[in-house]
């Protein structure tokens, strides 16, 4: 265990090319020598939305720079690697494809083991990536693709308790965003939005409370929210700036409710059966939002357990995690071979059923 790895990651599953170098003696923590990212926004903002084609084609030309860079800050060549580990899904299959074919051709040029990685694997060791915090722990994975309660038992044991069964929260930020006319990603536009609005003039729907499960529903919220724009325009003719500050501010505190309601309730079963280790971690673009950061803070610390949020820059898409995830299948024995496929859903948790939707990126899990 006392090996010494370093491993190239490279990420392209979404709309962010990503490569980086991570490092790993035995048990220490890990160290990122690198990590680059290149983000699509400004290709896609004249959509409104990830365009998957225009994705793919920029990732492909984007990758190789990122490679090389990515190598050149860490200060090694492809010689120091020990292995090249890559998102082979799920994701937008174009962007998946580049990415997978650049680490089989990099691993084809230089004899380097290839490891398929799997994006949701990715974010969900990023506490050990950056806490190097021991196994089990709960994990909210809560992105503009993903909203998922994981239980991280191993590298490659996850239990989901529960997901979101249409929007991912951070589409329906988007979406909210777009509905409001306020400008794309729509998660910090609408925070910023709400920092002058009042929660409490819109009482917007908190669905599957009722349901003594951990799955989540969003698509309703926005719906509700469109209504609410729609009178108040049919009112008074428009929307004020208040009246737009107000619709963000219901629609995040709604969205922070329902949150923090069902991480309670992950909490509870989790606890169950892993009494002893109680920490649970955030992943994800929304977990960038400060109130819904400091409402999860306040669950587990009335609860009494461990909260870790990796820095921005780790919840968000990045290939640090993809390395790192490739560092503890590297040692775990696994390999991949050239004929490694890249997959549009790949669900961590093999057993549980499929949810019924789960993110704009279509089911992902
Ligand atoms: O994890 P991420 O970079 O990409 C994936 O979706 O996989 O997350 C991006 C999502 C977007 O939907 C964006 O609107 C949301 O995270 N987001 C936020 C905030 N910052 C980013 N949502 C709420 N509040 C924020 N401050
Ligand atoms: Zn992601």
């Amino acid at each position: 265990m006392s090996q010494s790895l370093t491993i190239l990651g490279l990420e392209s599953s979404c709309d962010d090319t990503a490569a980086a170098v991570v490092c790993q003696t035995g048990t220490d923590p890990a160290q990122i020598r690198s990590s680059i990212v290149y983000g699509q926004a400004d290709l896609h903002s004249q959509y409104g939305g990830v365009v998957p084609e225009l994705a793919a084609r920029a990732h492909a030309e984007k990758l190789d720079h990122c490679v090389r860079q990515a190598l050149q800050e860490a200060g090694a060549s492809l010689a120091d690697l020990d292995a090249i580990a890559v998102t082979a899904g799920p994701g937008l299959i174009g962007g998946v494809l580049s990415g997978v074919m650049c680490a089989k051709g990099l691993s084809a040029a230089t004899g380097l083991p290839l490891l398929g990685i799997n994006h949701l694997a990715g974010h969900a060791l990023t506490p050990r990536l950056t806490d190097n915090i021991g196994y089990p722990y709960l994990m909210l994975l809560v992105s503009g693709g993903h909203c998922q309660y994981l239980i991280a038992r191993g590298s490659d044991d996850f239990v989901r308790l529960g997901g979101t069964i249409d929007d991912a929260p951070g589409e329906a930020f988007d979406k909210t965003a777009r509905l409001l006319g306020l400008p794309q990603p729509g998660g910090p536009s609408v925070e910023a939005e709400a920092r002058n609005g009042d929660p409490d003039r819109h009482r917007f729907p908190r669905p599957l409370l009722d349901r003594a499960d951990c799955n989540l529903s969003f698509s309703g919220l926005k719906t509700a929210l469109l209504r609410e724009r729609d009178r108040i325009v049919a009112e008074k003719g428009g929307l004020t700036r208040q009246d737009r500050a107000d619709l963000c501010a219901g629609f995040q505190q709604a969205v922070t409710d329902v949150l923090a309601a069902k991480t309670r309730r992950a909490l509870g079963l989790y606890l169950q059966d892993n009494p002893a280790r109680p920490t649970i971690a955030v992943a994800g673009g929304v977990a960038a939002n400060a109130t819904i950061r400091t409402a999860l803070q306040s669950v587990c610390a009335t609860a009494g357990v461990d909260f870790i949020a990796p820095p921005l820059a780790l919840c968000t898409d990045n290939a640090a995690m993809i390395a790192y995830a490739g560092i503890e299948r590297f040692r775990s024995g696994a390999r991949d071979g050239l004929d490694l496929a890249a997959r549009p859903r790949w669900p961590l948790d093999r057993v549980s059923p499929s949810l019924l939707g789960s993110g704009r990126k279509g089911a992902k899990a």
